[in-house]
């Protein structure tokens, strides 16, 4: 059960803070139907997030860990470093802030805040078996060696961060840094904008764009396929094959 010294503390937010949430989620959400991917459509609403009011850590833990056994964890207000985000990972404890971005940022933040973390990831996490998927990140991590820990945070990266999927036969956002960022949303279906097939090589080598959008973006063909690129990555790279 989640305790309180695992979760960021709730500071006492402006009314612009406060406002600067209300008015993400309301653009973000009024495109949601039309791009985002039917997993976050039906994991949101069991969020119950307030559209006015910047989210209560404690009580959205305690939410998510009734319906997949999640919990949140502490960011600490920066990157963790990738040993620290794995661990928690690995103990399915997601990691968030609860710094909010500035108003000057509305359209994309450098630094993740808690308005892409809540918006953009807990959706998922609702979910059971993307939970048990996810959470193979973790061990697999740390079995593996300095380039292969890379990879896999690279292969983390293009599938839950910046994924797209396919859906009948249309694309739609399925990663955390598409749904809570408009900027970056209009890049990845931009018509000039790259979109590839996911190549489990080329993603695991392909250095990541913390602090600017990407240049190209990886299509995920259901929510299994990112089991089938741990396990196919697992395999490849004579690592423990997740049972999952
Ligand atoms: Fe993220």
């Amino acid at each position: 059960m989640t305790t309180i010294d695992t979760l960021p503390t709730m500071p006492n937010y402006t009314e612009e803070d406060h406002t600067t949430w209300a008015t993400l989620y309301a653009r973000q959400m009024e495109r949601m139907p039309a791009f985002a991917s039917r997993l976050f459509l039906e994991g949101f609403p069991k969020l119950q997030l307030d559209p006015q009011r910047l989210p209560d850590p404690q009580v959205v833990s305690e939410r998510l860990h009734a319906l997949s056994g999640w919990t949140l964890g502490d960011a600490e207000n920066e990157y963790l470093g990738p040993d620290e985000w794995f661990a928690h990972i690995a103990e399915r404890r997601f990691p968030v802030t609860n710094y909010i971005r500035k108003p000057q940022d509305l359209e994309f933040t450098p630094l993740p805040d808690l308005f892409h973390e809540y918006f953009g990831h807990l959706a998922f996490f609702t979910n059971r078996r993307f939970g048990d998927i996810a959470q193979t990140f973790g061990p697999l991590y740390f079995a593996g060696d300095e380039r292969q820990r890379l990879e896999i945070a690279r292969l983390w990266w293009f599938t839950t961060e910046f994924g797209l999927m396919r859906e009948d036969d249309q694309l739609k956002a399925f990663g955390a840094g598409l749904l809570s960022s408009i900027g970056e949303m209009d890049k990845a279906f931009a018509p000039e904008t790259p979109r590839l097939p996911f190549d489990i090589r080329r993603a695991a080598t392909m250095p990541s764009a913390v602090y600017e959008m990407h240049q190209v973006y990886f299509i995920l063909d259901d929510l299994e396929h990112i089991a089938r690129i741990i396990h196919a990555y697992a395999h490849d790279e004579g690592l423990p094959v997740p049972d999952c």
